[in-house]
């Protein structure tokens, strides 16, 4: 029977990104510009993954794949370019450990490109579920900070380094992204699942088709398309559908109306699905 059947459609922000987190993440994960909601992650490995199951993400930022993986009894392994990133990621897991989660984490700071060096050998060919995001334009992100009347961004940057897949060109970015699943590729086990996030973002006021550009680049490095849901970012409620977007998705999408482009605000993330051929 169809109502049987799992949605396409997952409602991951009936709570908000800061209830999701509380308790259970360290202080200094806020700063991170672009985590992933915590919501998303738990569908993703409950929907991918069994107890037991590696569960990888090697653009792990402050670990959000990692801790919800471990949290669900599943064995989590990061990697994560950024060290501070890295070291806040660490703190997550320890948290996570302290709270009895009943599945094992570790994180690796490094290139995901260089994959295949930084996690441990043993992991070759058993992961059963890449979950990750890449970075990507960061027009939107950042939190607000008033001083003096005037309105200013603050943690809208991963790092200043320039080698930083977020701070590089989109043609570098997705033939990076395209060399990170290659090297996802011979870790996942056959039939393994991949499971990116991506949003379609903005340069110059025209619409980057992002996620179109992802599962291009997941096909080029071998992966098979399987499923594109939608992760709804904004809470359903009896009266309606209540918008979690920051103050600077909503002043973008203000300007942009104000200029005659019919915009609207994003209130939903594409969640692309692939499979490893194999059994
Ligand atoms: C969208 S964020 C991921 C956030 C993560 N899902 C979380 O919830 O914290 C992308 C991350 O990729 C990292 N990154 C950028 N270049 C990378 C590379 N070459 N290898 C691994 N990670 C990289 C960034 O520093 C950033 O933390």
């Amino acid at each position: 029977m169809s109502d049987t059947l799992p949605l396409s459609v997952w409602p991951c922000a009936q709570q908000s990104s800061a209830v999701q987190r509380r308790g259970r993440y360290v202080p200094d994960a806020i700063a991170h510009p672009a985590k992933m909601l915590p919501e998303i992650a738990r569908r993703a490995i409950s929907a991918y993954s069994a107890p037991g199951d590696i569960v990888l993400d090697p653009m792990c930022g402050i670990g959000t794949t990692l801790v919800e993986a471990m949290h669900l009894g599943r064995n989590a392994v990061g990697v994560e370019y950024e060290p501070h990133w890295a070291e806040v990621a660490e703190g997550n897991l320890a948290l996570a450990e302290a709270f009895g989660a009943t599945g094992t984490g570790s994180v690796h700071a490094g290139d995901a490109r260089a994959l295949g060096s930084l996690v441990p050998a043993s992991i070759r060919g058993r992961v059963a579920l890449v979950l990750t995001s890449p970075p990507y334009g960061s027009s939107v992100h950042g939190r607000v900070d008033v001083r003096s009347g005037e309105v200013l961004k603050r943690d809208d940057r991963y790092s200043r380094d320039a080698s930083n897949l977020a701070h590089v060109g989109e043609v570098e970015l997705l033939h990076a992204v395209r060399d990170i699943f290659s090297a996802c590729v011979p870790l996942l086990r056959p039939g393994g699942i991949a499971v990116v996030t991506a949003r379609p973002w903005r340069r110059k006021g025209l619409l980057v088709d992002f996620p179109g550009a992802v599962l291009r680049a997941a096909e080029a490095a071998g992966l098979v398309p399987v499923q594109r849901l939608v992760a709804l970012l904004a809470a359903l409620h009896e009266d309606g559908i209540v918008p979690r977007a920051s103050f600077f998705q909503l002043r973008l999408v203000r300007q942009a109306r104000t200029a005659g482009i019919p915009l609207r605000v994003i209130a939903h993330e594409d969640v692309l699905v692939f499979r490893k051929p194999g059994l």
